[in-house]
């Protein structure tokens, strides 16, 4: 299987797209992030997840969800049962964005115009992989496939038409499980994560 991440044997069409977004300037976030964050993973998935934005260790890395985020998200895929290596993992947006805080790069939220800015990107991996299932982790990812802005809670867990075709899932980021101080809770919502990645990953059967 052709891959479309590294330490796999990206075809030309591939290789050229990832060199192009390489040298983005679409937006300004390429003026201090690090490096694009492409996505990656099988070039025929037939599953996408699709992520909010790159995060400082994914900045630093050049690859998607290999930070704390991406270990709950590993995690739930897990329980889910879905092997990371058969999704094609993305970002909404694929540039770091972040304040600085003396040494620490504290993450921002991308604003409309750098979502629809990325769209781009986003719309050439769609191109390529179309994907039968497209998962939206958290209110940036969901803004990016639906194109339209609306809240993770009035979205979530059911199977949306998406306009170029397949389906669309939305339900939340795992970061957001990594913000939770109660631990109970915390459990309770990674069960309802998981549920939701079963539930999208169930339409392929
Ligand atoms: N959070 C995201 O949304 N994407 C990543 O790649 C890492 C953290």
């Amino acid at each position: 299987t052709a891959r479309a991440g590294p330490g796999g044997n990206a075809e030309a069409v591939w290789r050229a797209l990832r060199d192009e977004a390489a040298h983005c300037t679409r937006c300004d976030l390429h003026r201090h992030a690090t490096r694009t964050v492409f996505g990656e993973g099988p070039a025929d998935a037939r599953m996408m997840l699709v992520g909010e934005q790159p995060g400082d260790q994914e900045d630093l890395a050049g690859r998607p969800f290999v930070g704390p985020a991406g270990a709950v998200l590993d995690r739930a895929m897990a329980a889910a049962g879905i092997d990371r290596d058969t999704v094609y993992l993305t970002n909404a947006v694929k540039h770091f964005k972040f304040e600085r805080r003396g040494k620490r790069r504290i993450h921002a939220r991308p604003d409309a115009g750098e979502i629809q800015a990325c769209r781009w990107w986003y719309e050439q991996e769609r191109s390529l992989v179309k994907p039968e299932m497209t998962v939206a982790l958290g209110a940036t990812a969901a803004r990016q496939l639906l194109g339209k802005a609306g809240t993770v809670a009035a979205m979530r867990g059911r199977p949306i038409a998406l306009p170029e075709g397949g389906l669309g899932w939305v339900t939340i980021h795992p970061s957001y499980l990594l913000r939770l101080p109660d631990r109970a809770r915390a459990e309770d919502e990674f069960a309802a994560f998981v549920e939701d990645l079963a539930e999208a990953a169930k339409l392929l059967a």
